[in-house]
């Protein structure tokens, strides 16, 4: 059998919308800081398209598009508006610094959707994608333009609209089944139905962007590649509204695992995907799914003696692709209590960190500290504590001491110091479990509102003296944020997750306040 060699017809453009469609799911915020970073692995792992944010929606927003636009290397930055004229001038603003740059600007096209959130007829709905296509490409050409809720429109109005979107200039046509309805054969239908019916079809790219809620998302996508769509939208892990998004790393797995089936291609460096699918997760705080496809942590553990036993004579007895091959790598005994600057540096650039000065110091000193406390420190443990650090950087309120009395004999108490704002207060507080007790001696040093509405805990390495990662999520009004804390003993992570969700809903409050003064 002879190599096929790829062709640019074959190529499946990645739009990845990790920063836009994933961050708008409850809880999944990320700071100003973990945008940039997460656009930057992004970039460098091949992603083709970065849609980056809604600079409409805030000034945190428009200020996270217009940085991440500034440093953008090979990627095209991209920023989703609405149909409002002002939505479209704010996003071409955002963007213009990236030397690639794409306006992406929808409108619901659904009788549903028309009717009882529009509360437009389609013949206005129909002007409006011309006017909106229109403004768009006035600022760049490189415009897409969504159907929102495309598999549940008419089909004969959605040709027309396609039809009048190519016609003003969109070069991608992206049919979005936005509340994660359709099934494969019937996305499938519905590209090749508009390929063959829109007159001007071969003039625009078409595109995927599917929802999880039965799902289907991947599948869907892979589908609607078959029938001809050379864009799909993604996000890493999967995140998104409801369900989820198409998870990044299946939908690149997939075509190269089974190019036999998908005959298709991506540029992307999947030896990339588990450190991506890290910092997502450390960024957002959104745990991923043991089981997870491709980056879940049993993805390649094979527990059964049956398997263990195939997998020592031959690994493709119960493997399809090697963890090598999307960045996994056997996990190794890296460090200790004699480990020393340099090679902590090499480690981190190895796991794909960059940190430097203030940062790094106090990363390494970290990992001292750690390694006084724990035996073995594996690459798991490195990644945790780096990522705690990146998180608290700018924290205003952080953890200075904490003492626990536990036990059979209640009440249980806690005795916690913080540093708030660079001043010391320390609290004694009783509560219904030590847990409790931390989260009320917090409550009273920092009296706030909000409302504990997740809090897990998980080991991050194997043994009774492992690393605890603790996920806190705390809900202020309609808002809520996520964060992790990692320590060997479980109380002091859930003392530091909670006052990570705390920092981030205070950063929050100050940026609407912000906000507020300068209008
Ligand atoms: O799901 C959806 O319809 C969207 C559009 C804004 C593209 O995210
Ligand atoms: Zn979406």
């Amino acid at each position: 059998m002879t190599a096929q060699t790829p062709s640019d017809k074959d190529r499946v453009v990645i739009f990845d919308t990790t920063l836009r469609d994933g961050e708008q799911c409850p809880g999944a915020t990320m700071t100003h800081d973990e945008k940039l970073e997460v656009a930057e692995l992004l970039d460098r792992m091949g992603v083709d398209v970065i849609e980056a944010g809604f600079p409409i929606a805030s000034e945190g927003d428009f200020a996270a598009v217009h940085e991440i636009a500034k440093r953008a290397k090979n990627a095209v930055i991209c920023g989703l508006s609405r149909a409002a004229p002002k939505d479209i001038d704010r996003c071409a603003e955002a963007i213009k610094p990236a030397p690639r740059r794409r306006i992406h600007t929808f409108l619901s096209t659904s009788p549903v959707h028309m009717k009882y959130k529009l509360q437009k007829e389609p013949h206005e709905v129909y002007e409006m994608v011309i006017a909106q296509v229109t403004r768009a490409r006035n600022h760049t050409d490189d415009v897409e333009w969504s159907a929102e809720d495309g598999t549940r429109t008419e089909h004969d109005f959605l040709c027309r609209c396609v039809e009048a979107a190519i016609k003003a200039g969109a070069t991608t046509i992206n049919i979005p089944d936005t509340v994660g309805y359709t099934v494969p054969e019937e996305y499938y239908a519905l590209f090749k139905m508009l390929r063959e019916r829109v007159a001007n079809a071969d003039k625009a790219v078409f595109s995927a962007h599917c929802h999880n809620d039965l799902g289907m998302a991947v599948a869907n996508s892979l589908a609607a590649a078959k029938a001809g769509v050379r864009q799909i939208e993604c996000t890493v892990n999967g995140i998104g509204e409801r369900a989820g998004n198409a998870a990044l790393e299946e939908i690149v797995m997939a075509i190269r695992t089974r190019s036999d089936v998908l005959p298709f291609w991506t540029g992307i460096d999947t030896t990339m995907l588990t450190r991506a699918s890290k910092l997502v997760s450390a960024a957002t705080s959104f745990p991923v799914q043991y089981n997870k496809a491709i980056v879940g942590r049993n993805a390649f553990a094979h527990e059964s003696g049956i398997h263990q036993d195939g997998m020592l004579k031959n690994a493709q007895t119960y493997e399809i692709m090697t963890p090598e091959s999307v960045g996994v790598k056997q996990t190794s005994l890296v460090m200790g209590k004699h480990s020393g600057r340099h090679a902590f540096m090499h480690k981190l650039e190895e796991l794909g960190y960059k940190l430097a000065g203030n940062q790094l110091e106090d990363a390494f000193l970290r990992l001292k500290a750690l390694a006084d406390r724990k035996k073995h420190i594996y690459d798991e443990d490195i990644e945790a504590l780096v990522d705690e650090e990146i998180a608290t950087a700018q924290d205003r309120i952080k953890l200075v001491s904490l003492t626990v009395i536990a036990g059979t004999m209640g009440p249980q108490s806690a005795t916690l110091t913080l540093d708030v704002d660079g001043r010391h207060q320390t609290v004694q507080a009783s509560g219904n479990g030590p847990v409790d007790a931390i989260f009320n001696g917090i409550k009273t040093l920092v009296p706030h509102e909000a409302v504990l509405e997740l809090f897990q805990v998980h080991a991050v390495t194997e043994g009774t003296d492992a690393q605890a990662e603790v996920s806190v999520r705390l809900a202020q009004g309609d808002h809520a944020v996520t964060s992790r804390g990692a320590d060997p003993d479980t109380l002091v992570a859930s003392a530091k997750a909670y006052l990570g969700a705390l920092n981030k809903l205070m950063a929050r409050g100050a940026r609407m306040h912000a906000q507020h003064a300068a209008q």
